[in-house]
């Protein structure tokens, strides 16, 4: 069955490049970034797996475990990983989930066989503190992602989690936001300041500290 957004996140037990987890155990409290790839020895592939590995210390600092899942076996991704390290210039330190039974790739709906019957599309699926899934993506394999519009997601989900906002267009980290219809124009007044309203539904306000 597919996941939607707003389903508890599949729970798990899997292999990993560091050692046998338990997916709700492994998340805690946090947040939680599970993205799978094709296959291990990919070019397109490598360069995503390089780049995550770049921002993660930007999603530590957000309080969001980042873990990687293909179908290839755990001898593989070791492998791999020297590889990526390598070209990428860069160092691995998330794990990456074995998944030679299919059995995450099966939970999260990864297999699209009418794009290819072995491989896993490249999805994401981000996962809140409550293991609710805030966003998903899927992209083709031929499509490599940006990791930092994934960073983007993570500052509007983890803003819009604490307050009565949205995030309007492109928005960034830092830029205004809009106020969410269901809150009264009373209400809004006494929430935020500086509130500029363009139309009775479009409403900015600056982004809280
Ligand atoms: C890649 O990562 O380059 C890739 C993987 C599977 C199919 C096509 C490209």
């Amino acid at each position: 069955m597919s996941i939607r957004i707003g389903d508890e996140a599949p729970n798990f037990s899997a292999e990993t490049t560091a050692g046998t987890i338990d997916f709700h155990d492994w998340l805690g409290d946090g947040w939680g970034i599970l993205f799978s790839h094709p296959a291990d020895y990919t070019p397109v592939c490598t360069t995503e797996l390089g780049y995550m590995s770049k921002l993660q210390n930007d999603f530590t600092q957000r309080n969001v475990k980042v873990i990687a899942v293909s179908v290839d076996a755990l001898d593989s991704h070791h492998g791999w990983i020297n590889d990526i390290n390598e070209t990428q210039n860069t160092t691995v330190n998330y794990p990456i989930i074995a998944d030679p039974d299919r059995n995450v790739a099966t939970l999260y709906d990864m297999i699209h066989p009418n794009a290819d019957d072995k491989m896993t599309v490249r999805s994401v699926f981000v996962i809140g503190p409550d293991k609710k899934v805030k966003l998903m993506l899927t992209y083709p394999a031929s499509t490599g992602r940006n990791f930092d519009e994934i960073l983007r997601v993570v500052d509007s989900l983890q803003l819009t989690a604490k307050h009565k906002l949205a995030t309007p267009v492109n928005w960034k980290d830092g830029e205004d936001c809009i106020i969410v219809p269901t809150v009264s124009d009373d209400d809004a007044a006494k929430m935020f300041s500086d509130i500029r309203k363009v139309k009775p539904y479009l409403r900015y306000t600056a982004q809280p500290k």
